[in-house]
């Protein structure tokens, strides 16, 4: 059966960090798989991740990149805005729209370009950026749920449908 929305109760860190890894494997899983691919149009795998503050995005995302294979250190890009990884032949970018006000800002940065069908976008505050952003397969809200947290993961895509299918029988 197709899955279009699944929510997850997240305890602790340790179940944020297992939902990481599972996504990962999911993702990886489907970049590898050209049918499921081509169901889209050559756009690239997008994440995007909303959630107050402390919500546990950038958790999520350090997990995830992890169980990519990501070795070095993975800071937070509220600064820098844009943080990359290159795991073998595949890209991540991981973005913080937290500070981000002027619309100008995104096309002279060239985000756009990010969102190649070797890459892997990883937005927190998408909202911020609102408009601006294609549609992701996967959209994820996070929440403060009894002392740990609550993630609801939305698909929004076929390929999206797809890995949130996978990832509810895993
Ligand atoms: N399931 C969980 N239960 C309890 N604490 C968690 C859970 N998952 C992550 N945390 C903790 O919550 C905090 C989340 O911080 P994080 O920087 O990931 O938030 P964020 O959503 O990225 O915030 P910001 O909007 O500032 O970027 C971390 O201290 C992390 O250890
Ligand atoms: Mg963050």
């Amino acid at each position: 059966m197709s899955t279009a929305e699944l929510t997850l109760d997240l305890p602790d860190e340790q179940a944020t960090d297992a939902l990481g890894s599972r996504l990962s494997q999911v993702i990886l899983a489907s970049l590898k798989n050209k049918q499921i691919n081509e169901l889209e149009t050559g756009a690239g795998a997008a994440i995007y991740l909303r959630g107050d503050l402390g919500a546990g995005k950038t958790a999520l995302v350090r997990a995830l990149l992890r169980a990519a294979g990501v070795t070095g250190r993975i800071k937070s890009p509220s600064y820098a805005l844009l943080e990359s990884y290159k795991v073998s032949s595949l890209y991540f970018y991981h973005i913080d729209f937290y500070r981000f006000n002027d619309s100008s800002e995104w096309q002279d940065a060239g985000f756009r370009e990010l969102f190649r069908p070797d890459a892997v976008v990883l937005i927190e505050w998408p909202e911020k950026a609102d408009g601006q952003l294609p549609a992701p397969d996967l959209l994820i809200d996070l929440s403060y749920k009894d002392g740990g947290r609550a993630a609801r993961i939305e698909a929004q895509t076929k390929r999206g449908v797809a890995w949130l299918t996978t990832l509810s029988e895993m």
